[in-house]
């Protein structure tokens, strides 16, 4: 006797354009609509499919076989993104995601952060002026801090730093369907481009820096030469914009919500939370490419072979069947299988750790300062296929009478 496969459910086709500017302006918006059509839908303009909802995106992260990270819908090769640890997989992945892991994790850890807490003190020395003082959350925070930090810890010269604003909005707009916005944003980074390639040799890192370090594994063998370089270059494109932005977002999501700041105020041990629920609220990276090589299924439909899928994690991070109340702002909020904004799986971002410092030590500074937060003016989103973030937060902060 044959067995018959078992059916499967017809895959719903949607006519939303997650790449049409108006989806760009407002992708909590159209992602939640494509979302709430199913858990996987096919979207007709470019004919791939989107994995939409936050338990079938975590299932398909875990399988990373079915779900392949080598090649996503319209990516092309580009100067920004080198191919090499988000493209690969075991063994090769295992290989370099130990290196950038290394690094990045427990032992560099420890310096890192006195560092960040001394950069947070030093920048809000600066920014405090007065016991009330307007700022724009993005500029005169995020950017301020994080431009300053991070390339120091990885070893970068000072002169041309501001470049890297650029680097990474063309980074993040290199993956999306040719249009005269990709093109406007990459020609913006040409000189981004040309600085990183410039300083990312080992000549121009500096000792003991993260750079460096990633060198002294190529001169173990653990990784070659080249490698070293790719992924110094990496950290550049998959680090620095999502940082600020996620900071510059957490900003927002406190001037929006006043009465969030005043329980951070109450409860200081709410800060890691309070980051957490920062980014699954605004999460800086929107969607990841794979592509099926044997097709695959998800909730009963059968997305078929060589198919190139997104795998939307900022929708699903407003998924009602996954948070309780999920478009609002809460920095106590209960996350039984946490969120998806740093990925899942295989491809879990490598620099979560260092993420995560940089921004609860500057959160921490602030709540031990500033008494209140609230918004000042209406706040901007910057355009962007890949990302999400801001790029104007305007803020008041009111200077907090110090603690005895
Ligand atoms: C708030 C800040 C950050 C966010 C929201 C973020 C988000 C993500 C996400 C969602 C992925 C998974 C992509 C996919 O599966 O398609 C990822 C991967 C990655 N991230 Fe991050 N990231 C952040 C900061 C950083 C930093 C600071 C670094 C480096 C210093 C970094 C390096 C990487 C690398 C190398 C990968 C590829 C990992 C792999 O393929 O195994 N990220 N990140």
């Amino acid at each position: 006797m044959t067995s018959v496969p078992p059916p499967t459910r017809p895959i719903p086709s949607t006519a939303i354009d997650p790449f049409a500017l108006e989806s760009l302006q407002d992708p909590f918006a159209a992602d939640g609509a494509v979302r709430e059509l199913g858990p996987v839908v096919h979207i007709a303009e470019h004919d791939y499919y989107a994995v939409t909802r936050f338990t079938e995106i975590r299932k398909g992260l875990r399988d990373w076989r079915t779900f392949s990270s080598t090649d996503r819908p319209f990516y092309e090769d580009s100067a920004f993104r080198p191919r090499i640890v988000l493209f690969e997989e075991p063994p090769a992945h295992t290989r370099t995601k130990s290196a950038i892991m290394d690094v990045l994790g427990p032992r560099n850890l420890p310096w890192l952060e006195e560092y960040f807490r001394k950069e947070a003190g030093a920048l809000l020395d600066r920014v405090l002026d007065g016991d009330v003082v307007d700022v724009d959350g993005y500029r005169d925070l995020a950017v301020a801090y994080v431009l300053k930090v991070f390339p120091d810890v990885i070893g970068m010269p000072e002169d041309g730093r501001e470049l890297l604003l650029k680097f990474g909005s063309a980074g993040l707009n290199a993956f999306g369907p040719p249009s005269e916005l990709r093109e406007r944003k990459l020609a913006a980074g040409a000189e981004a481009v040309a600085w990183v390639e410039r300083n990312i040799g080992r000549e121009s890192l500096a000792e003991g820096g993260l750079g460096a370090q990633l060198y002294a594994m190529a001169d173990e063998g653990r990784i070659s030469e080249q490698e070293a370089r790719d992924l110094v270059k990496t950290v550049f494109a998959a680090g620095f914009d999502t940082s600020t932005s996620g900071i510059a977002s957490m900003f927002r999501a406190f001037g929006d919500h006043p009465g969030e700041w005043r329980k951070l105020r109450e409860r200081p041990d709410l800060v890691a939370p309070a980051w957490e629920e920062s980014i699954r609220f605004y999460p800086p990276n929107r969607f990841g490419g794979r592509w099926a090589p044997g097709g695959a299924t998800v909730a009963g439909h059968r997305i078929p072979a060589g198919a190139k899928i997104l795998m939307m994690w900022l929708g699903a991070s407003r998924d009602p069947r996954e948070f309780d109340d999920p478009d609002r702002f809460v920095i106590d909020r209960e996350m039984p299988h946490g969120h998806l904004s740093f990925g899942f799986g295989l491809h879990t971002c490598a620099g979560n750790l260092v993420a995560r410092l940089e921004a609860t030590t500057l959160l921490r500074s602030m709540a031990e300062r500033i008494e209140s937060v609230e918004s000042a003016g209406e706040p901007r989103t910057a355009t962007n296929y890949q990302a999400f973030g801001h790029e104007h937060v305007p803020l008041r902060l009111r200077r907090a009478a110090p603690r005895s």
